[in-house]
């Protein structure tokens, strides 16, 4: 028998009681208990649900090799998206009883790259059917951007219009699809939860449902989210536990270039990257995305740097921007764009200690190009070269690097992955790589075979002047 149950709900954090409260006692929300009813008993449960969709037992036997269970073959079970900025992001493909949940600002092309999922899935896996449910848009209106993106279903890939979840779970059992598409969390709604759309119950529920048909049925399971002021997807964090993989598509305002990253993944590595550019025709992969973070002048100036943080696995050539001016206040400002502002706070200071640059009185003002955002300590040292460049008037050469931590005594400190971050460098045909002393030698015997590169190694901040002697 379904059992209705009222309880109160935070709208901020998730957390239930069975009366209201005025202050949630989890995230301290003030104000933020909302009276929600949900549907349990039999019939909501999940197994009522995995019932509708499984055909086996629930149990199975720990010796049996399926061919999810080994590891090599779990390699082969993943599918080609047909995108390979997305496959990387994945970890090399889609899982097929995947639940992941695709989250963004509106409007910076989460539909988008699904829609062209879709065209790519089918291309790569010709049979294969997805069903696409969308609570926001018209099947005309979704069907007009495919055709502009150049997009053929060929008979496999099927739009829904639809805001009911049970709806779409009624379509999956008729189509019987391998890939679902849900676009979004915040407008769908299920039987089971009493309570406005996006509000803490619905949302829960329906990712639960959703899991279950992902975990059931076999089915990979997308799940659009709407991203908060704060920058977090809406809703309660379980929702974010309860998926296989959480993926950001991110952008900076008046920018054309998206970056779709990995913040939790169990078939792969976090802190991947993905970059696209979007255009007319939709969203583009850039394969080669240090060429978005460097500028294109061909003289020196001064006051930047070029870094090389490491994204995921992935290394990225970025320049470094420092400006330094005479400041007409009595307090000198720090501004910092891209970059922690205390970091930069703290490199000054470096600077004014082991290199005397006067910087007590002059304001600093730091960026990052291409609106890129960095946290590796890493890029350290091209970050006290541009401030020093700027503060000297000495250009750094073209073609230069800079890879390295700086410690609070001014020494320059190795980093991780050296050896994948000049890969990179040599690539793009740099010619100088200043990297730290203590980099290990077998690291430094794999970079300099036959390479056209040279390395300087830098003990110290201080003997920076000299290296461009
Ligand atoms: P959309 O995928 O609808 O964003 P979301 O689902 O995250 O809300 O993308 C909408 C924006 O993308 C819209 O402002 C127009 C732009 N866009 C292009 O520039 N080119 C294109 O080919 C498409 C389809 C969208
Ligand atoms: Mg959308």
């Amino acid at each position: 028998m379904a059992k209705i149950k009222t309880q109160y709900s935070c709208q901020t954090c998730g957390y239930s009681s069975a009366k209201w409260l005025g202050h949630c006692p989890s995230c301290e929300a003030w104000n933020s208990f909302v009276e929600e009813t949900s549907v349990s008993g039999d019939t909501s449960t999940v197994s009522h649900l995995r019932n509708q969709f499984q055909t086996q037992s629930d149990w199975v036997d720990l010796d049996l090799q399926t061919s999810a269970s080994t590891g090599e073959s779990e390699h082969l079970k993943r599918i080609s998206t047909g995108i390979s900025e997305l496959d990387r992001v994945l970890g090399g493909g889609l899982i097929p009883d995947s639940f992941t949940l695709l989250g963004g600002d509106p409007g910076i092309g989460k539909s988008t790259l699904l829609l062209q999922m879709t065209g790519g899935l089918q291309k790569q896996n010709p049979g294969i059917k997805i069903l696409y449910a969308s609570g926001e848009e018209s099947v005309d209106q979704i069907r007009r951007r495919a055709h502009r993106l150049g997009i053929t279903g060929k008979g496999h890939i099927f739009l829904a219009a639809e805001t009911n979840l049970e709806k779409v779970f009624a379509s999956v059992k008729e189509l019987q699809p391998q890939v679902l598409v849900v676009d979004s969390l915040q407008t769908f709604t299920t039987e089971y939860a009493q309570s406005a759309p996006g509000s803490v119950t619905q949302v829960r529920e329906i990712a639960a449902r959703l899991m279950t048909l992902a975990k059931s049925a076999g089915i990979s399971v997308w799940l659009v989210g709407h991203v908060t002021k704060e920058g977090n997807i809406a809703g309660p964090k379980t929702v974010e536990h309860m998926v296989d993989t959480v993926l950001y598509f991110e952008g900076e305002g008046g920018q054309t270039f998206r970056l779709l990253r990995t913040v939790k993944n169990r078939f792969g590595s976090t802190r991947e990257l993905g970059v696209f550019e979007m255009e007319g025709e939709g969203l583009r992969e850039v394969s080669n995305p240090s060429s978005l973070f460097l500028s294109e002048r061909d003289e020196p100036v001064s006051g930047t740097a070029v870094a090389v943080p490491l994204e995921g696995s992935r290394p990225l050539l970025v320049e470094l921007q420092a400006l330094i001016t005479s400041s007409g206040l009595g307090i000198p400002r720090r501004t910092s764009v891209g970059i922690d502002g205390s970091r930069i706070s703290l490199l000054a200071a470096i600077l004014e200690k082991h290199m005397k640059l006067p910087l007590a009185e002059d304001d600093l003002f730091f960026n990052v190009s291409g609106g890129m955002k960095l946290s590796e300590p890493a890029c350290d040292l091209a970050a006290a070269a541009a401030i020093w460049s700027s503060a000297e008037n000495h250009p750094i050469p073209m073609g230069w690097v800079f890879i390295g931590e700086l410690g609070l005594t001014g020494e320059v400190r190795r980093v991780p992955q050296t050896d994948l971050r000049v890969e990179e460098v040599k690539r793009l045909g740099f010619k100088v790589a200043v990297l730290p002393k203590n980099t290990p030698p077998n690291v430094l015997e794999k970079i300099g075979k036959d390479s056209k590169m040279k390395i300087i190694l830098l003990n110290r901040i201080d003997e920076l002047p000299k290296i461009f002697i």
